[in-house]
């Protein structure tokens, strides 16, 4: 079987992606499928890279990279020869949104993953918390800070957050990941500027309350043929909260001291039985196939706020998806092989 890994891309995730596709080619089952990898440049150019992992792994502070001199270019998936199945390993805008999902279904390509409105839903943290909302799924406060709004009356987006929320508030742009854009704000001072850094990323900006809790993520599954979604045991992030304000990019992937990752995590049964089952409706609340994290918090009264779902997580050295997966009996060989199956029915 040939499984194009797709990596890299247009958005600020770009080397995360790298990384990610690092992580599917160490684990990924080499008697059974063959690699042709696809490395995305930051302007989009296709070019037929590096299979050697690597060549794009996360290390101490480098941040791998596609370029055109990574690889042959190609203008189209057909110049990679025949291609059993697309696994799009890519994070981010134009790739974790649905674009290529769709370029995807036109060329009639079998990918791994969420499909168009599942993607695109799961990227847009705004219509996202609109779907969790409408399926009765614990959502907290936030207010949208549209591209006119701002535009118009900045003060008025100021009031209007002040009336609607407590602080300390994270401002996001609407659509991003790993953090690129977030900001953590404290008191009105910070507001505008964080703003004006989140429309950097995106036009559309959310400024959500933040919530006193412990982060506590899960991994989801998609069911073989046809079969219910499973989660994984949950997982939880600890921030050193001295060296880094909250789970921000730097305490991602660049700093080796500013968080670290347990699976499982340490929780009541009932609150883990919990996570789970809020994770499975979130990831059928979108419409998600194959696989997605989802991020909750869990508040000392043990209350669940989902943060939300990425549809492609990370496969990085930090990232939870894979972990999880290890901790709940199933090994990142077994993950990739079945994420591909499931692909393939
Ligand atoms: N957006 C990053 C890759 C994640 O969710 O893991
Ligand atoms: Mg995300």
């Amino acid at each position: 079987v040939r499984v194009a890994l797709v990596f890299g891309g247009r958005s600020g995730e770009h080397a995360i992606s790298a990384a990610t596709a690092a992580g599917v080619m160490k684990a990924i089952d080499a008697d059974k499928y063959d690699v042709v990898p696809i490395g995305v440049t930051r302007e989009g150019q296709w070019v037929l890279a590096s299979g050697d992992a690597s060549h794009w792994e996360l290390t101490s502070g480098h941040l791998p990279e596609v370029t055109r001199e990574s690889g042959r270019e190609v203008a189209s998936l057909g110049e990679a020869g025949e291609i059993d199945v697309v696994f799009p390993l890519l994070h981010g805008p134009y790739g974790e949104d649905g674009t290529i999902q769709g370029l995807l279904e036109l060329a009639g390509v079998r990918y791994v993953g969420a499909g168009v409105l599942a993607s695109a839903v799961g990227m847009d943290k705004h219509y996202m918390k609109l779907v969790f909302a409408g399926h009765g799924l614990p959502v907290g406060p936030y207010v949208v800070v549209k591209p006119r709004d701002w535009e118009q009356s900045q003060s008025e987006v100021i009031e209007r957050v002040q009336s609607a929320l407590k602080f300390p508030v994270f401002v996001k742009p609407a659509r991003a990941g790993s953090s690129l854009g977030v900001t953590r704000v404290d008191d009105l001072t910070g507001l505008a500027d964080a703003i004006e850094e989140a429309r950097f990323h995106d036009p559309k900006v959310l400024v959500e309350q933040g919530v006193d809790g412990r982060e506590i993520e899960c991994a989801v599954l998609g069911g073989r043929n046809g079969g219910p979604p499973r989660a994984s045991v949950p997982g939880e992030i600890v921030v050193d909260h001295d060296s880094a304000d909250f789970y921000d990019f730097e305490a991602k992937y660049l700093s080796d001291s500013q968080a670290r990752t347990n699976a499982p995590a340490d929780l009541p049964d009932d609150v883990a039985e919990r996570i789970r089952d809020i994770a499975v409706r979130a990831f059928e609340a979108i419409g998600a196939e194959g696989l997605s994290r989802v991020d909750s918090f869990v508040t000392p009264d043990g209350e669940i706020v989902i943060n939300e779902i990425n549809t492609m997580p990370g496969f990085t050295p930090i990232s939870m998806y894979a972990k999880m997966w290890e901790a709940s009996g199933l090994t990142y060989t077994d993950l990739v092989d079945e994420l591909i199956q499931l692909a393939l029915e």
